[in-house]
């Protein structure tokens, strides 16, 4: 074992890390009175302490001022949802204007294939990866069969070609050149959700407009997680949830960017009336006309209590110096991580993920020796003394050192955990 790899060491790096103090911003679920080592930031991130005041916040205004609470103050409800705008747009690398947090992930991603997926009799179908997240292929399936294709043909799944069922960029080149003329859409995700494989976003968006296709993201695990440049890669569109990396708790209201090329577009939409042109809504006219940008997609007025916990883990966001800031930890502490099992539990468990930390984000998806059965005995092992991962069937453990809040000691403890299981 090497100097660098030492429990002195790391201690050392948890001393000397910038972002050390916004741990103290969340509540850290417990394990016999001690700190849980929490990995879960991948499927639920933990509650900013600032969340509750923000909620009660809202709660108060409403005890207090009933409907009025619409109209007052600067958090009024009318405009409650367009403080997260900003601080959202910074996060996904877009315009203000290109981002909106309405509904959750799925419905998002219907309603932007309503407007983005309009296959023809030519150009019929969609591409997508093959084990995509089940939520993911339901809703292009659904929407293929809406149209009255067959998603046999219609719905193209691309089959992983690197060993640990990652997909090589020269892969994924290959499919949108082969089925191009035929595509009318590919989505894909920012990171993947069983591998933890990160993609290159602006190379997806340049082959798929090669084919004029039109090219969406899911990134429910990159957001919050690896830097993003929406705008910039000209994706077209792009829906993500706020409750994982973004901390915005469970079934938080999610994400929806729509590039700004589009902000004016005729395509189809499904509309409602908080779509409608904000200066002109309430005159009550039966014509939509709707508001310029991705907030013209909006169907209802936003669940103002929902939003509050996204606000406050925005807020958290900025203070930590933004996405930049934070991936330059991450790198570091899943770095740490994998420097750990590659020296010293390398008999015990497979890394799933790519090498390349350019090709992943934060999680680390494990294989361990021996098959499913003793993959499930760690994993169980684990939880039960405060070591939170989360499993994914068939046989994968996925650990997220979340650098906003984990420490570098914790993935120490991970690792000295499954050695005291293995029988160091
Ligand atoms: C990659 C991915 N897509 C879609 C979903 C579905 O999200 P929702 O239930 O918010 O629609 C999830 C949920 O975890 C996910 O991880």
């Amino acid at each position: 074992m090497t100097d660098m790899l030492s429990r002195t060491h790391t201690i050392a790096l948890d001393a000397a890390d910038p972002l050390r103090l916004m741990r103290a911003e969340f509540l850290i679920p417990k394990y016999k009175n001690n700190d849980q080592a929490y990995f879960c930031g991948n499927s639920l991130g933990l509650q900013p302490r600032s969340a509750r005041a923000h909620v009660q916040q809202v709660l108060d205004k409403w005890a207090h001022e009933a409907v009025e609470g619409h109209f007052t103050g600067e958090a009024q409800w009318l405009t409650y949802h367009e403080q997260v705008r900003e601080p959202l747009a910074r996060v996904v690398g877009a315009q203000p204007a290109e981002v909106v947090a309405m509904n959750s992930l799925t419905a998002n991603l219907h309603l932007m294939m309503v407007s983005f997926y309009r296959p023809t009799a030519e150009r019929p179908a969609i591409l997508m990866e093959a084990g995509a997240f089940p939520s993911d292929r339901y809703a292009l399936e659904s929407q293929v069969r809406f149209h009255g294709f067959d998603p046999a043909a219609d719905l193209i799944e691309l089959q992983p070609d690197e060993a640990d069922g990652t997909l090589s960029m020269a892969a994924i080149a290959r499919a949108i050149e082969e089925h191009g003329p035929r595509l009318a859409l590919i989505l894909w995700p920012g990171v993947q959700y069983r591998t933890g494989q990160a993609f290159d976003l602006a190379g997806i968006v340049r082959l798929g407009h090669a084919q004029q296709a039109v090219v969406g993201f899911d990134l429910a695990h990159a957001v919050g997680n690896v830097p993003l440049r929406l705008h910039d890669d000209g994706a077209d569109f792009a829906v993500w949830c706020n409750y994982k990396y973004l901390n915005a708790g469970p079934g938080a209201v999610a994400g929806c960017f729509v590039h700004e090329r589009h902000a004016n577009t005729d395509r189809p939409r499904f509309a409602g009336w908080w779509g409608h042109d904000r200066d002109t809504r309430f005159q009550m006219g039966p014509d939509f006309v709707p508001t310029p940008g991705a907030e013209g997609w909006q169907l209802s007025n936003p669940p103002v209590l929902a939003m509050a916990p996204l606000l406050a883990s925005l807020e958290l966001f900025d203070k930590a110096g933004g996405i930049s800031a934070l991936r330059s930890k991450s790198l570091k502490l899943t770095g740490l991580l994998e420097a750990l099992i590659r020296t010293r539990l390398s008999d015990t468990l497979q890394i799933v993920t790519p090498g390349e930390p350019e090709r992943r984000g934060c999680q680390l998806s494990l294989r361990v020796s021996g098959g499913r059965q003793r993959g499930r005995e760690l994993f169980e092992y684990l939880a039960s003394v405060g070591v939170l991962g989360d499993w994914r069937e068939p046989d994968v453990i996925r650990i997220s050192p979340a650098p906003m809040y984990n420490r570098f000691m914790d993935v120490y403890r991970l690792v000295e955990e499954v050695e005291t299981w293995r029988g160091v």
